[in-house]
């Protein structure tokens, strides 16, 4: 039995919506400003607390998750340039992304349909693009499917940033996570984080993820500040089947999150650069290493590496993606 019911709050931006919904024990806010997950409330072992959220936290990020490099791509031999927002890269769909919109809503059976019109030209992008991003709870199971359509040929990558530290709300590190992700290859990258091409073999390497993997020990054993490295979950040109790829459990708690998703890939990212300065639920400030996020997505920078999956979406075509967060308890 899920519940859904709806506030509504003035802001500087008009109206903004707040859904909520509830199923047993699992409760998830929603925000029209973004298409924000403002909250996810989960059991521990004993009670209950929060995951949370600030900057892109829980907003769906379009029309292009991540960087493109340069902030330019062709499409039907024509070059378009993005708004440049992250070192010389365009980063997570421009200076007004859809992270910055306020959608309109609609409830749904166990959910919220949340959509979004993106107008020809918007941050330099081709196309009418109509999105929708459909949130239901059920039983401990948010699924989160994305939906859009165009009237011309533009890349897409819809995504959710979502950071959790199953420890709750306030905890300093995630170091006594253990993660696994079911993938056998990664894409390195170079040193602004643009994918250098290379489709590489995690087997022998600190990427390697499979099994499950006590995070603080494996972030003190890799170079640079952490994870932001997306984990390739099939070949390109795979039919987009529904699969699990990441299991994170908290043992303190007991909190486990697991995530499947249709989409090719999965950014790992262990907030490595957050400064704590951010103040989140509680007044908790989000330091480096204080939160991951598992970002379902098309591999980075695909739109201009013709050997990843496709990132075009099509007139007539329907961008379909389901991203599922089961929370349970061990
Ligand atoms: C987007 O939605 C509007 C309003 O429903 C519709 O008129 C338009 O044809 C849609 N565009 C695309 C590309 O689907
Ligand atoms: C968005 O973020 C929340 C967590 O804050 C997550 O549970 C949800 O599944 C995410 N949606 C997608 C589509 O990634
Ligand atoms: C899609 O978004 C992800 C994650 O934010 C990003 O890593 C990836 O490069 C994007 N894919 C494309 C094709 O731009």
């Amino acid at each position: 039995m899920t519940e859904v019911c709806k506030e509504e709050c003035s802001t500087a931006l008009g109206p903004v919506e707040k859904w909520s919904v509830r199923s047993g024990s699992v409760s998830v806010e929603i925000i029209s400003l973004g298409c924000v997950i403002k909250s996810i409330t989960t059991p521990d072992r004993s009670g209950q607390s929060y995951l949370s959220n600030p900057r892109y936290f829980g907003a769906v990020v379009g029309r292009v998750a991540n960087r493109i490099a340069k902030g330019r791509f062709v499409v039907d031999k024509k070059e378009y340039k993005l708004a440049i927002n992250n070192g010389p890269n365009a980063l997570h769909g421009g200076l007004k992304g859809f992270d910055k919109a306020v959608w309109t809503t609609e409830a749904v059976e166990n959910g919220v349909k949340l959509s979004h019109s993106s107008p020809d030209g918007d941050e330099g992008y081709p196309g009418n693009l109509n999105a929708s991003v459909t949130y239901r709870l059920e039983k401990n199971t948010l699924s989160v499917l994305y939906h859009a359509q165009t009237d011309h040929t533009t890349p897409i990558n819809l995504t959710n940033h979502s950071y959790f530290n199953l420890a709750g709300q306030g905890t300093s590190d995630i170091y006594d996570h253990e993660v696994t992700i079911s993938a056998e290859s990664y894409l390195p990258v170079d040193d602004t984080v643009i994918p250098t091409g290379e489709v590489k073999s995690v087997e022998k390497t600190l990427f390697d993820l499979r099994k499950p993997v006590l995070l603080g020990s494996r972030l003190k054993e890799l170079p640079g500040p952490g994870f932001d490295h997306n984990f390739c979950l099939c070949s390109p040109g795979e039919p987009p089947l529904e699969r699990k790829c990441a299991r994170v459990v908290h043992p303190g708690t007991g909190r486990v999150l697991e995530v499947s998703t249709t989409q090719p890939g999965v950014q790992f990212y262990t907030s490595n650069f957050l400064d704590g300065t951010l103040k989140g639920k509680g007044g908790a400030a989000y330091s480096k290493h204080s939160a991951f996020c598992l970002e379902t997505q098309n591999w980075p920078d695909a739109v201009n590496q013709p050997h990843f999956p496709d990132a075009l979406l099509r007139p007539g075509e329907t961008f379909s993606h389901t991203t599922r967060f089961t929370f349970s308890v061990l």
